[in-house]
């Protein structure tokens, strides 16, 4: 069946490339009648080796600073919005407050998956972060995400 809707939500151009290659590549496989079952869009193969030193950190933030992720609306009160280009999440945990935090887990380096009622979810191994201050609400994580700089300008929000 057709699907009418075109609600797609508005992403940044990054995340917005990468899920279309996650799509292509899905497609790609589907098409070959690839044995591989395990490409998804939750791959999130950590870029850098976990825990390393170069994981994003506050000396080497993700993404360049006025770089906009998205715009504002796009960042629901109590929710968010995860970016896998310069691997942020951005929340607003109350209204006009927005915050932005690494997307990368530290407990093994997946990309979180989403926010809900404030809560930041990674998919991997279920561990829970604070959308207001990254802090761990459940592990196995036992360290909190990084917040990164992030700030509102007009309507978009951008990467201080
Ligand atoms: Fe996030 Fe394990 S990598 S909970």
């Amino acid at each position: 069946m057709d699907t009418p809707t075109e609600s797609t939500t508005r992403v940044s151009r990054r995340a917005l490339l990468a899920t279309g290659g996650a799509v292509g590549a899905a497609l790609a496989v589907a098409a070959c009648g690839g044995s591989d079952s395990g490409a998804s869009s939750q791959s999130a193969a950590p870029a850098s080796s976990p825990g390393s030193a170069s994981s994003p950190g506050s000396a080497s933030s993700p993404g360049s600073a006025g770089e906009v992720l998205a715009p504002v609306d796009q960042v629901p009160v109590g929710g968010g919005a995860v970016f896998d280009g310069p691997k942020v999440v951005v929340t607003q945990p109350e209204a006009g407050t927005i915050k932005g935090f690494s997307a990368v887990c530290p407990h093994q380096g997946c990309l979180v998956s989403g926010v809900t009622d404030n809560e930041i979810l990674c998919p991997c191994h279920g561990s829970l972060f604070s959308a207001q201050d990254g802090s761990v609400l459940q592990g196995p994580a036992t360290t909190g995400l990084a917040e990164v700089a992030v700030s509102v300008e007009g309507d978009s929000v951008i990467l201080a």
